[in-house]
């Protein structure tokens, strides 16, 4: 073999391997955006599940939080909301249903079936008008506990009462309560 066939040998292989070696690139390049769209990103499975410090919110009070972009009420009930939400009977309720995820899908809306904890303190919701999706405005309606709790959609005049229930309006469903428990004394987990 002459100098100049072997330099054409070696040139020939050096063109092979690169082409094989753009070919690779390309391929990963073509796949990477399948398999990268088939798995939720780092932040959206971080906020799959949040931890929420309720230890400021004091009663008669909510903090709106967000969770999976959309906004959640954590509502800490005064007594007057919880036994105004407590003297109201399934059958005068527009939606019968409890529309919480964290009881049996058929229980009905009766407040107990809707709060965090038995004695009714805490409320967690999806602030989320079930209508066409408004976020419903706080202590508002035609159906607050004298002028506490309660809340109101103004986009098409919804009204749910101090559990969240949709009580008069065009919305057909209450307020869904989203998975949640506490954790810790003052930590509610969401999700
Ligand atoms: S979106 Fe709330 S009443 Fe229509």
């Amino acid at each position: 073999m002459t100098q100049a066939e072997d330099h054409e040998g070696t040139r020939r292989d050096f063109l092979y391997y690169a082409t094989a070696g753009a070919g690779v690139v390309t391929a990963g390049a073509a796949i990477w955006p399948l398999v990268n769209q088939m798995n939720p990103s780092a932040d959206v499975r971080a906020l799959s599940t949040i931890r929420v410090d309720v230890s400021g919110v004091s009663t008669g009070t909510q903090l709106t939080v967000k969770w999976l972009g959309k906004p959640v009420f954590i509502r800490r009930r005064t007594e007057a909301e919880i036994e105004n939400a407590r003297e109201v009977t399934v059958d005068q309720l527009v939606d019968p249903m409890a529309r919480n995820a964290n009881v049996d899908g058929a229980a009905d809306a009766s407040d107990t079936n809707r709060t965090l904890d038995e004695a009714g303190e805490w409320l967690v919701m999806m602030g989320v008008c079930t209508h066409l999706g408004c976020v419903p405005l706080g202590n508002a309606g035609e159906f607050t506990a004298g002028g506490v709790g309660g809340w109101f959609c103004p986009c098409h005049g919804s009204h749910y009462d101090t559990a969240g229930r949709i009580r008069k309006g065009p919305a057909p469903e209450n307020l869904p309560v989203p998975t949640a428990e506490f954790v810790e004394e003052t930590t509610i987990l969401l999700g």
